[in-house]
């Protein structure tokens, strides 16, 4: 008879120990799939090719100017106030991303006086993008309460966004001209000579008017010879121009498209506008902004100018 065993008794070692898995040679294995073999866990090591010495070649901080970049954030308040190096990178951030939108929009009036309507439309599907990430960073600047705003602004002093040169280059860009915007920049000579041609050049719109022109549209010569340096206003008859290309999209696709990118682009101009007035509401209720104005009032009224009416009112007419 066998003899009686506990069932949880260690068993005796009957197979002997199990054997020791060897490791398989890998087939073909690369370095980089050496390399990952012997990886600890959680860890990265560094493949020997990646650059480590920038002493005689040019780094990603060379590159970028990292040192004037990230050097420019100069908080005001003293006491130093936490909230004011958020209150910094929002508005730098917009200024760098209105830099590429002044680019772009330059670059799609060009293309537009050259004919060249498929790059140009290229260009403002970026325009879009960019206008989209500029409205959704107010939520960012939101997270700022009326208390740590209030403990900031005194180190503001007459400094405002409405002083922001590059803001207004997109708005004469887009056809919203003021000359009255320009003297505001008296103080900046270069800022203010910019503005102050762009002024008195053509607009991105003003430039489609023509190419609607000499593709055989009925644009009125009175557009074709305005004074650009002012706003553009409604003008009836190209309402009935765009009216006909909206009758029959196919006939007219290249023009029609183009149409539809403009508002999409008033459109996110309206919506930046609107969160920043939001924003403003939220921070600083109905007290008079640091620039000078009414603040919410002032900012309102913004929000009625339009840079492509004869798109807008074609609506209607559908
Ligand atoms: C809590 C944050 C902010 C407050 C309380 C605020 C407040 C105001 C106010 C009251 C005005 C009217 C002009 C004045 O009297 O100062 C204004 C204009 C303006 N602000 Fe801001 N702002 C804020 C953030 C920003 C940011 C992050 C930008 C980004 C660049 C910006 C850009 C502008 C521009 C372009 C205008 C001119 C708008 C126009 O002419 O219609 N603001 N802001």
């Amino acid at each position: 008879m066998p003899p009686l065993t506990c069932p949880s008794a260690p068993r005796p070692e009957r197979y002997g120990r199990p054997p020791t898995p060897t490791r398989q040679p890998l087939p073909n294995t690369s370095r980089v799939d050496n390399e990952r073999d012997n990886e600890r866990e959680n860890e990265r090591p560094l493949e020997p090719g990646i650059e480590r010495d920038f002493s005689d070649n040019m780094s990603y901080g060379d590159y970028l100017r990292l040192d004037l970049l990230l050097s420019a954030q100069q908080p005001q308040s003293k006491p130093p106030q936490h909230d004011e190096l958020l209150f910094i990178v929002q508005h730098q951030t917009s200024e760098l991303w209105l830099k590429l939108l002044v680019h772009e929009l330059r670059s799609a009036r060009a293309l537009l006086r050259a004919d060249d309507l498929s790059p140009a439309l290229k260009r403002l599907a970026r325009v879009k993008h960019v206008q989209h990430v500029l409205t959704d960073q107010w939520s960012v600047l939101a997270t700022m309460t009326p208390s740590e705003y209030a403990l900031i602004r005194p180190f503001l002093a007459t400094s405002s966004g409405f002083q922001s040169a590059q803001y207004r280059e997109v708005e004469f860009l887009l056809g919203n001209k003021s000359a009255d915007m320009v003297k505001v920049f008296s103080h900046d000579p270069a800022a203010r000579a910019e503005l102050e041609t762009l002024l008195h050049e053509p607009s991105l719109y003003d430039e489609f008017l023509a190419y609607l022109d000499r593709r055989g549209y009925d644009v009125p010569a009175s557009v074709l010879e305005r004074d650009v340096s002012q706003p553009h206003r409604l003008v009836p008859q190209l309402v009935d121009t765009f009216a006909s290309v909206y009758a029959a999209p196919e006939q007219h696709w290249g023009v029609y498209e183009t149409c539809e990118e403009l508002v999409d682009v008033e459109d996110n101009f309206q919506e930046w506008r609107f969160r920043h007035l939001q924003v403003v509401q939220r921070t600083i209720g109905h007290k008079t902004g640091t620039g000078g104005s009414s603040g919410v009032d002032f900012l309102r009224r913004a929000l009625d100018l339009t840079f492509f009416p004869e798109l807008y009112e074609v609506r209607t007419r559908l």
